[in-house]
């Protein structure tokens, strides 16, 4: 029987219903996704993220959903248990709702479950119908860094009681029109706790405290992958940069000096061919 986490599963994990905190991490390749599958992850998000974690841009509005597809086919060729979100990435779900809905099955038919979208009631057209092609959907609301622009950076949101009321307002019409999960990201952690109480699909915080029904964090934040900027909410689990960088300095270093490869790890003939090989190499030199 398949044990492959599914949009209804996921739905139902209210940690106020008793259950337990739902965990997602991204993973942009298929070593990634069975690192994350292995360690029990309930949720693989491919998020738009890949843009600045892997592929070097400043912020995530440089990928398209092509990018995304290729992301996710690697993700779904790991066979996860754990379930694949696809990040619908910047003007991918802005243009039209018949835009947003190829856009998202692009990422169905690489291997997506569900796929992900920020923003609030300015996006509940094209979520309906997301839906109504019976492709689950997970929202994005507070810190959306496709609007870094508009944001003017990087900034906590919710910060007043108006902003506070209008993101519980955004959460439960996301809710309501049938978002199976919210991503809530960079609010403080009381703001996540009203919109947790307040919408009866599970919240998923990054940088919005303890109190939502999951967390998700960057594949390369929680391993120390990358170490140019360490947002607050981070909390790294490894070093695996520092250890990588030391591993191929070790390896250079290695190759420079001769000691790398040993004998026992080269192929070798048999005695045969390399004695006849050895006489026609003598004939040729000779
Ligand atoms: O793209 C991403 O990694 C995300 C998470 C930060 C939620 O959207």
């Amino acid at each position: 029987m398949s044990t492959r986490v599914t949009a209804p599963s996921v739905q139902a994990r209210k940690v106020s219903q008793g259950h337990e905190p739902l965990v997602m991490v991204t993973a942009y390749d298929a070593p990634g996704a069975r690192m994350v599958d292995e360690a029990g992850a309930d949720l693989i998000l491919v998020g738009d993220s890949v843009a600045m974690v892997v592929l070097g841009y400043d912020d995530t509005l440089q990928v398209t959903t092509d990018d995304i597809a290729h992301h996710t086919a690697a993700v779904a060729r790991a066979k996860p248990d754990a379930m694949i979100i696809g990040d619908l990435p910047w003007m991918s779900y802005h243009v039209s709702i018949e835009e947003t809905v190829r856009n998202a099955a692009t990422l169905v038919r690489a291997g997506a479950q569900a796929v992900k979208l920020e923003g609030g009631s300015n996006r509940l057209p094209m979520i309906e119908a997301l839906i109504s092609a019976q492709i689950p959907v997970m929202g994005h609301i507070g810190l959306t860094p496709q609007s870094i622009n508009a944001f003017g950076g990087f900034r906590v949101q919710a910060k007043t009681t108006q902003a506070a009321l209008e993101l519980v307002a955004e959460a439960k019409a996301l809710a309501h029109a049938g978002c199976f999960a919210l991503v809530l990201e960079g609010v403080p952690d009381d703001v996540a706790r009203l919109v947790t109480d307040a919408v009866d699909v599970p919240t998923i915080g990054i940088g919005a405290g303890r109190h939502c029904d999951g967390q998700v964090l960057v594949f390369h934040d929680v391993l120390g992958l990358e170490d140019r900027f360490v947002p607050k909410f981070v909390r790294r689990y490894a070093e695996l940069k520092t250890v990588g960088v030391a591993a191929l300095t070790e390896f250079a270093a290695d190759v420079r000096s001769g000691a790398f490869p040993a004998d026992d790890e080269s192929y070798h003939l048999n005695a045969e061919t390399a004695e006849e090989l050895s006489l026609y190499g003598h004939d040729v030199d000779g």
